[in-house]
């Protein structure tokens, strides 16, 4: 199939339109079959659920191209059990079993010739998200639903690509305690809205979040999780009820124990300690391993061993790993590749 005339090099992570999209309706109490369409419009009521009280919630993964030529999507099975458990927590009916990857397979190939080639440093970036379409004006979940997936061929999710951000941490909080911050639901993202277009305009990247109960503790991003790495090479994550379980993090532990040897503590991780540690890096689909040179607090500024020019080397040796992975370089472990063809 011949590849549209795209500049894959120079993307950034923006709206690209594609020719196909999936679409599934909700109603009567179950999903209809579902089909690829070519409108990339919606037209739904004014009063809609998704409009009025924000009932919709979403996914991210992408699609490459491995050396040998295959599109394959890294672990769809965990997007599909997480889109579930997000639509659980907002009243959305779930998606039969084997639904979502169907339908992302079906997606990817309609857009084969937006598949960025191996080696092109861009992928497929896949959006499935499901909505309440019906009209809902008491505080209700609708009754109607919509499940679409579309896809846009992305490059790095941070402009410069591998250069280390400098963050800044938020006076704003991203999740409540027992809320909402461990699915991916829309509303998680308005919340954050108005904490970066803030943070941008002090001049920094991104924010990092702190747990909203005490403020003490490192919560994530806005759309990532932390990994920190010791001044002894060790991996550390952040544990919380009130973070998105990044499947890219999950990914990153098993990486870093069973393929690096390093060792892994899955733990609560104080903003105290984040002075101490040697490398700093985000992880999620969209930003891979992005690597934090700075971390800002009111004017406090920690700067990490492995600076501004260049990610530091265990975040260089995960990302390489990772990416080896997904782009078929370097053996997967069983499961974690779907091979749409
Ligand atoms: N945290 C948030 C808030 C996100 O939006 C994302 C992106 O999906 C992640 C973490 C990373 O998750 P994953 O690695 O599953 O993409
Ligand atoms: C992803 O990584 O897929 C996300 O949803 C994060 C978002 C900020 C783009």
């Amino acid at each position: 199939m011949e590849k549209k005339n795209i500049d894959w090099g120079s993307l950034g992570f923006g709206y690209v339109k594609t020719d196909f999209r999936y679409v599934s309706n909700f109603k009567d109490g179950k999903w209809d079959d579902g089909a690829i369409v070519t409108d990339d419009t919606i037209t739904i009521s004014e009063c809609a659920g998704v409009l009025q009280y924000a009932q919709t919630v979403f996914e991210g993964l992408k699609a490459y191209t491995t050396e040998d030529g295959h599109i394959v999507t890294f672990r769809p099975d965990l997007n599909a059990e997480r889109i579930n458990n997000s639509a659980a927590r907002l009243e959305i009916p779930v998606l039969p079993e084997g639904r979502f990857i169907d339908a992302v397979t079906k997606t990817v190939k309609a857009n084969e010739n937006v598949v960025p080639p191996y080696g092109s440093g861009a992928t497929l970036y896949i959006r499935p998200y499901i909505f309440g379409v019906n009209p809902v004006i008491g505080v209700k979940p609708a009754d109607e639903y919509q499940f679409r997936i579309f896809t846009t061929p992305v490059g790095p999710y941070f402009k410069g690509g591998a250069k280390p951000i400098t963050i800044k941490v938020s006076d704003f909080d991203r999740a409540a305690p027992h809320g909402t911050g461990h699915i991916k639901a829309g509303l998680n993202y308005a919340m954050s809205l108005h904490a970066i277009v803030t943070a941008h305009h002090e001049g920094f990247d991104e924010n990092m979040y702190l747990d909203p109960a005490t403020r003490t503790k490192v919560e994530e991003t806005g759309g990532a999780n932390f990994l920190f790495v010791t001044k002894d090479g060790k991996v550390v994550t952040p544990k919380s009820d009130s973070i998105l379980p990044s499947i890219t993090r999950r990914s990153l532990v098993y990486v870093a124990k069973e393929y690096l040897g390093l060792e892994v503590e899955e733990r609560e991780v104080l903003f105290s300690e984040v002075k101490d540690f040697a490398e700093c890096g985000l992880c999620g689909t969209a930003a891979v391993i992005s690597p934090v040179g700075k971390i800002v607090d009111h004017g406090n500024e920690i700067c990490l061993p492995s600076g501004m020019q260049e990610m530091g080397p265990v975040t260089k040796k995960l990302y390489d790993t990772l990416t080896g992975i997904q782009m078929g370089r370097i053996e997967a472990p069983k499961g974690w590749i779907h091979v749409i063809e």
